[in-house]
């Protein structure tokens, strides 16, 4: 674990190193102060030489000075190298995160990877800045005071040899407690924050529907499972400090026992008995930091773990298989996008492997370049499902999907997408100004490109009348707009982008019959050779399309025109009627 996290920390390494060294000088200091004291009781105070003291007193100062400097010396380069692992850690996983597929993503679930993303760096940031510290001090501490406190006295040191056992023992029966209650705390963590981003994403859907009470209480039984499971392994863990304090001061009265009547034997001097007892104290205090420390460690394993699963994961779709080819003068390059046909061999779909249920049965279907295709089904036909394999956003489990003639995988992602324009179901704007999501199409479009666009998509009139046109700021995703609105910026994105094949689904839905047919009149002339699929409710958004598929049940139960399927298929027929009717009766 250890060695897959460390490359992010390599980075902070001289941090490290001399922050390490600052624990170590601190500890050592603190650890020569004691003996200044004993030579002032046993020379200074026992002689009554006031000069002796003073010098004396003085040099334990100047080596606390000298200690506390160091000391904060150690807490700042900690926290330097701490917050820097932690941004570094935080980096890479993000970097990996956007390689991921909708696949890879849907495993993890996106409130999971929040939490990978946040608490649980936050976990291993504390981890490194407290290890640092706690993992030199203590040991230099716990070995340098054994080491003094036996040349003090051997015959004292006696009772290490009850008490240290004691305190092992203990050490190691909490920590094989902890650890799994620790694992499970940070799946509780990704429980609670799944339902706090679905709700507040869909707070919209909530507030209308009337489910704040259900949601608070989905929240809640949460939130209390959380609390739980935390009383359970805190609790654990703070026992482990009343059981610690009792042991040191079991071993206290021990020395002041036997150490009170070597004193009166005459066989120790009070001033050694004096840094004896400071002595046991560091040693106990070290002690206690270093089962704190295997305590945090548990802790930060658990968290490590979901880390480095993230870090390596591995994309379900790349561009492992991307083929070059040659240009004019021979150098390899890319694989390109040729033209934007688009076929379907014998093609078998499923999202999840083990499901035995297919969502999409032997398409079979090859659409040449510059066509447009009208999909129509019922919800949860696999409309969607048939799509999304185009830009290979899921892989086809059997066949092949082809684009310009050649397998999609043949295509680096970035090539294939570049060609393949989608606008979804439920499309997404960011925040930022509309003109600034629109240059997502082509980041070099000019002013007259822009308005061109919104012009095919219908969204110039609505524009117009905005008060600051295309510099108006969208809120966050997009609020400010109407969902027709949104829509038509989307296509209008999509647009810009000139793609060799653009896919909408259902995408017009949100803008009436009249808008609708106005934008597709304007997709066939402003993007006359390119391949379009269009899925829709309405028969009238797809009536004039070169090829009409119908889907029911994952497969593609008819195909043709629209004069076609009026005489080969019932459920087109029937379709059609019903949208009929409903348009005689409402018009
Ligand atoms: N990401 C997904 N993971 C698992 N199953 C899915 C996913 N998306 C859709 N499905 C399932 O696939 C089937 C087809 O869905 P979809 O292609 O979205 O249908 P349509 O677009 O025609 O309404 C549905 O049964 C749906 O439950
Ligand atoms: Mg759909």
């Amino acid at each position: 674990m250890i060695r897959k996290l460390w490359p992010h920390a390599r980075k902070y390494s001289p941090y490290i190193l001399m922050g390490v060294l600052c624990s170590a000088a601190e500890a050592v200091f603190e650890l020569l102060i004691p003996l200044v004291m004993s030579d002032i009781v046993d020379i200074g105070i026992a002689n009554g030489d006031l000069n002796f003291i003073l010098k004396k007193g003085l040099l334990m100062v100047v080596m606390a000075m000298v200690s506390l400097c160091f000391g904060v010396g150690a807490a700042a380069l900690s926290s330097i190298a701490g917050q820097g692992f932690g941004a570094n850690l935080r980096q890479a996983e993000y970097a990996r995160i956007q390689t991921f597929a909708f696949s890879n993503i849907e495993k993890f679930s996106t409130a999971s990877l929040v939490t990978r993303l946040t608490s649980d760096v936050n976990t291993m940031q504390l981890t490194l800045m407290m290890g640092m510290r706690l993992l030199v001090r203590a040991p230099v501490m716990l070995v340098s005071a054994l080491i003094l406190s036996v040349r003090i006295s051997l015959q004292l040191s006696n009772v290490f040899l009850v008490a240290l056992p004691l305190l092992l023992v203990m050490v190691v029966a909490i920590l094989t407690r902890v650890g799994p209650m620790f694992r499970s705390l940070q799946e509780k963590t990704d429980a609670l924050n799944l339902v706090v981003q679905e709700n507040l994403t869909g707070i919209r859907v909530v507030k209308s529907f009337v489910r704040e009470e259900h949601e608070e209480q989905k929240f809640s039984r949460r939130n209390l499972d959380l609390k739980t499971t935390s009383e359970k392994a805190f609790g654990t863990v703070v026992i482990n400090m009343p059981i610690m304090m009792l042991i040191i001061y079991g071993t206290m009265i021990a020395v002041m026992w036997f150490g009170g009547k070597m004193v009166f034997a005459g066989t120790l001097e009070t001033g050694k008995l004096m840094t004896y007892f400071t002595y046991i104290t560091q040693i106990m205090m070290s002690l206690m930091m270093v089962s704190m420390m295997f305590m945090m460690m548990t802790r930060s394993v658990a968290c490590a773990r979901r880390i480095v699963e993230v870090l390596e994961e591995r994309p379900a779709i790349n561009n492992a298989q991307a083929k070059t080819d040659r240009d004019q003068k021979g150098n390899a390059v890319p694989a390109a996008v040729k033209d934007g046909s688009v076929d379907f061999d014998h093609v078998f779909f499923k999202y999840d492997k083990e499901s035995p249920e297919w969502i999409l049965r032997d398409i079979d279907i090859h659409i040449p370049s510059g066509a447009t295709v009208g999909i129509l089904g019922g919800t949860g036909s696999g409309k969607t499902s048939l799509v999304s394999l185009i830009p290979r956003l899921y892989e086809a489990t059997e066949g092949t999907v082809r684009v310009g003639g050649r397998p999609v995988s043949d295509y680096t992602m970035e090539h294939l997408r570049e060609e393949v324009s989608v606008v979804l179901q439920k499309n997404t704007l960011f925040s930022g100004t509309i003109r600034e999501n629109l240059l997502w199409g082509n980041p070099n479009a000019t002013e007259e490109q822009l308005w061109d666009a919104c012009r095919a998509a219908c969204a110039d009139e609505f524009l117009e009348r905005m008060p600051d046109g295309l510099d108006t700021d969208l809120g966050q995703g997009g609020v400010n707009v109407s969902g027709g609105q949104k829509q038509r910026l989307c296509i209008a994105r999509a647009i810009l982008k000139q793609p060799k094949v653009l896919i909408l689904d259902d995408s017009t839905s949100a803008v009436d019959t009249a808008t609708d047919a106005k934008i597709r009149s304007a997709f066939s002339n402003e993007l006359k050779h390119t391949t379009k699929f269009i899925i829709a409710q309405r028969v009238t958004s797809i009536q004039e399309a070169d090829l009409i598929l119908v889907m029911d049940g994952g497969a593609v139960v008819a195909q043709g025109n629209h004069a076609q399927l009026m005489e080969t298929s019932d459920i087109y027929r029937e379709v059609y009627e019903s949208q009929q009717k409903g348009v005689s009766i409402g018009g």
